[in-house]
């Protein structure tokens, strides 16, 4: 039986499992990662890949952006469309000069993981988390299995950053949490493709066909996404077909959309989730294992990295003043962004997905708002300083 101790004993090696165990090392405290897949498979996990300011300038200030400020592309605004009329959200002159960055989500993932490593960060690849122990403990553990052998992580505190069907929500009280979840009638069906994008900023598109996402990974490659039924699957679609279906629902006069190769694709189900509680006891959740929220507006990985600004500062609290105070607080502080980033991403999704008849009562809702962006600087401002996120401070205001 191997048995480590540790001080935060972290499970799942995604980009809030990284980013705390670097962050935690910069501030001298110890943290050791156990994570259920290979590494192959989490640095090949394609997810979205928009990173708001907070998130870059985190891992700028963690010495991890390298790459990331090479290959990643800062963008300075968006494109929004309804019915073939293309609008651009500046973000500069409205929020500030606050900007997004794409850059694939299993990119920040390998760069962390690989930074992690060659510090001699501990971290088990392969090692499924199987129980949680003594969580209402000053002394919780993590019991684990590696290379068919168990094994014991001992540490001060648990944090479950293992996805939405992780060990870490399962372990927590029923009755310790509200749980609050919808689910969308459609899905996305994502495509990446070995193509120059067509366009140097996203597109986010409302058609009577269906949504649709122009987005970008690099000079040769461009990301995807069509609104298909839940019930869809890849195989029913061909390549002929998803370009001719992204090219009318993201047209409009005077542009033309580049196809080439698709080289993955994969269907996404759009679902609202969060728990209105992230501690119990000795153990706190970030990420996916608290919340998820649909894809139209990228808050996921940037959430997750939020959970974990706030996180550092309770776990700084804890092991420099001997308090709980700012621990016991996560979940309060942590879930006013959260919140607010699910009416983000809700507002987004509903604004640009077809879900009622063309021309009903709640499309003309859509397209007022549509058109109240192009009328109203106010408006406008709304949706880009939520796209961009949101500073920390600004939340500081609520009780
Ligand atoms: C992506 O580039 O994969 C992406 C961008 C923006 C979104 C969702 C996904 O809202």
């Amino acid at each position: 039986m191997k048995t480590i101790k540790t001080q935060v004993g972290i499970i799942g090696a995604g980009p809030a499992g990284l980013t705390l165990a670097h962050w935690l090392k910069k501030h001298g405290i110890e943290a050791v990662i156990i994570e259920h897949r290979s590494r192959e498979y989490i640095q090949g996990r394609v997810r979205a890949g928009l990173l708001e300011q907070n998130t870059v300038d985190i891992l700028k200030k963690l010495g991890l952006a390298d790459r990331l400020v090479k290959e990643g592309q800062e963008h300075h605004g968006v494109y929004l469309n309804f019915d073939g009329k293309r609008v651009r959200v500046p973000f500069g002159q409205l929020t500030g000069g606050r900007n997004i960055t794409i850059y694939g989500q299993q990119e920040v993932v390998k760069d962390l993981t690989e930074a992690w490593l060659a510090q001699s960060g501990q971290l088990l690849f392969e090692a499924p988390a199987l129980e949680l122990e003594g969580i209402e403990t000053d002394s919780p553990k993590i019991h684990f299995e590696h290379n068919g052998e168990k094994g014991i992580v001992e540490c001060d505190f648990i944090a479950a950053c293992d996805g939405f069907h992780g060990l870490g929500r399962k372990s927590m009280p029923k009755d310790a949490y509200k749980e609050y979840s919808v689910t969308y009638p459609f899905s996305w069906l994502g495509i990446l493709a070995h193509v120059a994008p067509s366009s140097e900023e996203l597109i986010y598109a409302y058609h009577e066909r269906g949504f649709a996402l122009h987005s970008l990974r690099s000079e040769k490659v461009s990301r995807l996404y069509i609104q298909v039924e839940n019930d869809d699957h890849v195989d029913n679609w061909s390549d002929e077909q998803i370009w001719e279906e992204l090219s009318v629902r993201l047209g409009t006069e005077g542009w033309k959309l580049n196809s080439g190769p698709i080289f993955e694709r994969s269907i996404t189900p759009m679902r609202s989730y969060f728990i209105d509680n992230m501690q119990h006891g000795r153990l706190f959740l970030a990420g996916d294992a608290a919340h998820i929220v649909p894809p139209t507006g990228g808050k996921g990985l940037n959430l997750a990295v939020a959970d974990v600004k706030h996180l550092v500062d309770g776990f700084r609290d804890f092991y420099e003043k001997a308090s709980m105070q700012v621990l016991d607080n996560y979940s309060t502080i942590a879930l006013k962004r959260i919140w607010r980033a699910q009416d983000f991403s809700n507002f987004m999704t509903t604004l640009f997905h077809k879900q009622y008849e063309h021309g009903s009562f709640h499309y003309q809702l859509q397209k007022a708002k549509f058109d109240y962006i192009q009328l109203s600087e106010a408006y406008a401002t709304t949706i880009a300083e939520n796209y961009v996120g949101l500073p920390f401070e600004s939340f500081d205001a609520l009780d």
